[in-house]
């Protein structure tokens, strides 16, 4: 073995990055992948591959604990591969899309028996999941799962190429079109243009309004001069906004904000704050967190990680002046929209703050009712204390890793799972979203 090839093998697994391997794959693992083993028990995780497949599985690093891998050539296909519809969804392509070579049906087969697995593994919980399509993906044609995306960030190579990131890699892919985007932001050519100067740049449609926004991250010092005040190629976009360190975000033109519409009615959404990236995704989670809290007036309500207010402004008119709605959000520009989104409900008001923090201070009332839709790392343990009190709890949540170790700790302090929907938010990626209803 080389130097090289030794520090490969730091597993001592007796392989190393670019070796090849033959495997059959088993369950899909929670991250895009399928969990193969080698005939003396080593685990590969293996990108590119389905359930039940033979392959030939390149390794591409090897870690203390296990190997990674693509499958590079399929020597017997799963009934459920099809044709990945972009040719950048392949081994050392782009790393946006992890199931592209599932048909639609099985990708939402493999997020609900990653989510069952989860909450069997971390929960002790059987729980049968079963993952819905949106609204947009259910036709039964060949553009569902495709097109949805209404935000995107791509990054921008030294050279100024827009593009976007390989799979674990900072490498810059020039994808072209990206069939996963909505065709509002493939109008407006990101990765057609020059980027002198720009680290990334974002773009951020309302299919509903043709509303758009460019957001352009300038690349250190010298990309902060670099000017696209005068750029007449992207006119095409309502908004060119840079995003300026900590100051947030500089209007070159337009508003800082969009006009979303979910659950009948608008929303002001800064472009630097959170939204639903479906189109159809704001209305399913809230019909399935208004089902899970019900609602009745006079009630308290908690929304807690609220972004720009969406769960709290469908339970402040349910609630009604009888009641109350506190909202919790860090995000300074998110808490700026939720109060403007909850201004017609003065029973309704937002705290700015760290959701543990604020409960830690005591700001926050005793609520019947409490939604949560944390980021990725979960719930805040203090969260998980402050339920003590309450009796209902909607859980919204997009990762199920995080979302089932919550549930074991909320089942510890007597909450009971009691329903759980899942949603195709992210066709074609290994993301899902869930809403789970814990009683008490
Ligand atoms: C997944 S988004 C949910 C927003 C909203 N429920 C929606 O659906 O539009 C999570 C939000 O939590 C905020 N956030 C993340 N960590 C937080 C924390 N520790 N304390 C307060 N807010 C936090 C983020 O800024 C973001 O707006």
């Amino acid at each position: 073995m080389t130097d090289q090839a030794k520090q490969d093998d730091r597993a001592g697994l007796g392989i190393q990055a670019g070796d090849s391997v033959e495997v059959t794959l088993g369950e899909a693992a929670h991250g895009g992948w399928c969990v193969a083993r080698l005939a003396d028990g080593r685990v590969i995780f293996v990108r590119h591959g389905l359930p039940g497949e033979q392959v030939r599985a390149q390794v591409t690093d090897v870690t203390s604990h296990f190997a990674r891998a693509d499958a590079v050539e399929i020597i017997t296909a799963s009934p459920d591969r099809v044709p990945p519809p972009c040719p950048q969804a392949r081994p050392g392509g782009c790393g946006g899309c992890d199931w592209q070579h599932a048909s639609l049906p099985a990708q939402r087969t493999i997020k609900a028996s990653v989510i069952a697995q989860q909450l069997q593994r971390l929960a002790g919980l059987e729980w049968p999941v079963t993952v819905e399509p949106l609204p947009g993906d259910d036709a039964g044609g060949a553009e569902d799962g495709l097109a949805w995306r209404t935000r995107m960030q791509f990054a921008v190579s030294p050279s100024g190429v827009a593009g976007l990131r390989g799979h674990r890699s900072h490498e810059v892919i020039d994808v072209g079109t990206c069939l996963i985007a909505h065709p509002a932001i493939t109008e407006l050519a990101i990765t057609r243009r020059d980027w002198p100067g720009t680290v990334a740049v974002e773009a951020i449609v309302v299919p509903e309004t043709g509303e758009s926004a460019v957001v352009v991250a300038p690349r250190g010092k010298k990309g902060a001069g670099a000017d696209h005040r005068g750029r007449s190629d992207l006119d095409g976009a309502d908004a060119v906004l840079i995003r300026s360190g900590r100051a947030g975000l500089a209007a070159v033109r337009g508003h800082s904000y969009l006009s979303q519409r979910a659950a009948g009615r608008q929303w002001r959404v800064s472009a630097s704050a959170f939204w639903q990236v479906h189109p159809g995704a704001a209305d399913a989670l809230t019909e399935a967190v208004l089902a899970a809290l019900q609602p009745a007036a006079g009630d308290t309500a908690l929304d807690l990680y609220c972004g720009a207010g969406l769960f709290a402004g469908v339970l402040a008119p349910l609630v009604g002046p009888g009641g109350t709605v506190v909202g919790v959000e860090y995000d300074a520009a998110a808490v700026r929209d939720a109060r403007h989104n909850l201004r017609d409900w003065p029973w309704a008001r937002v705290h700015r703050g760290d959701v543990g923090e604020v409960i830690k201070r005591g700001g926050l009332p005793a609520a019947r009712l409490v939604v949560a839709d944390p980021p990725r790392a979960g719930l805040d343990p203090r969260v998980i204390e402050h339920l003590d009190g309450s009796e209902r709890f909607a859980y919204a949540s997009c990762d199920p890793a995080t979302l089932a170790r919550d549930v074991a700790r909320l089942r510890v302090r007597g909450w009971e799972l009691t329903a759980l929907r899942a949603f195709d938010a992210f066709p074609m990626t290994q993301h899902v979203e869930c809403v789970a209803t814990l009683v008490r």
